[in-house]
């Protein structure tokens, strides 16, 4: 048993789609959340600034004594991972392999759509991994620049006019490919989950990278005997480096809860 908390990150808010699936998994566990609100989105920055914001938020949850980090966020994982890796001595987890494994064992055609931000889509990891594993894998992979903003800003239901538009136009040469299964690339997409798969039918899966990645941390500690107790209540503090009342606001729409007692801001350019 390892009861040090498990640090988790994003450019924004998506990253709680892990978060949320932590808690459903890993009841027990403390988890240290930081969202870099002051400078999402990340993903149509050049890879050497991203590289500098992940370095940072990394050091940041860094100044907690952690047992893991999980990069819950598409384009930090895709960009920035190998660097992070090599500069920690602790286990850092990205979205990448989990969802890749999680698309090949769910796809029956091979065909398998990937979206996410600018960055993630130019740097190939998702395609990469997925054909690691499945070499005959027919891929179309497709940049959804507008998405995090409009997630950010909570336009995430269904009937949104701007956000059933947005999604369709994005999403158009991926249905026509006939794919049977869709690789939500960024952690903020599964709020568009309704949307998403409205548009894309019931013949299509959509992988939760977030939800993925919690799986694969949890099996991490669990392989590593560093499980918390689960019948124990487990503490959850979250950051951010905008307004922690904003943050809170966001929150509750991905975690479904009020959290506004729990966040505090941070000055990350300090790190
Ligand atoms: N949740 C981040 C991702 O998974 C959002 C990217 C961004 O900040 O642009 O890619």
């Amino acid at each position: 048993m390892d009861t040090r908390p498990i640090g988790i990150f994003d450019s924004g808010m998506g990253g709680l789609t892990c978060v949320r699936q932590m808690i459903r998994l890993l009841p027990g566990e403390d988890i240290v959340y930081f969202g870099d609100t002051g400078r999402v989105p990340y993903g149509g920055r050049s890879a050497e600034t991203i590289v500098r914001y992940a370095r940072q938020d990394v050091a940041f949850l860094r100044s907690f004594d952690l047992k893991t980090i999980v990069i819950a966020c598409g384009t930090v994982s895709t960009t920035a991972l190998d660097v992070l890796e090599r500069e920690n001595d602790l286990p850092i987890l990205g979205v990448v392999q989990p969802a890749a494994k999680a698309a090949v064992n769910t796809t029956k055609s091979g065909k398998i759509g990937v979206i996410g931000t600018k960055a993630t889509i130019r740097s190939g990891a998702y395609e990469a991994s997925i054909r690691a594993l499945l070499p005959e894998a027919q891929l179309i992979a497709k940049a959804c620049p507008l998405l995090v903003p409009l997630v950010e800003d909570g336009r995430v239901h269904r009937g949104d006019a701007v956000t059933e538009r947005v999604v369709e136009e994005y999403l158009a040469p991926v249905k026509t490919a006939g794919v049977d299964t869709l690789v939500l690339g960024c952690t903020h997409y599964p709020l568009l989950m309704d949307v998403i798969s409205d548009y894309m039918g019931t013949g299509v899966t959509l992988i939760d990278t977030g939800e993925e990645a919690a799986r694969a941390a949890a099996a991490l500690l669990f392989e590593q005997s560093q499980l918390n107790d689960p019948s124990r209540k487990g503490r959850r503090r979250y950051y951010a480096s905008d307004s922690a009342a904003d943050f809170a606001a966001t929150a509750a729409l991905f975690l479904g809860k009020d959290i506004s007692d729990r966040v505090e801001r941070v000055a990350i350019e300090n790190y």
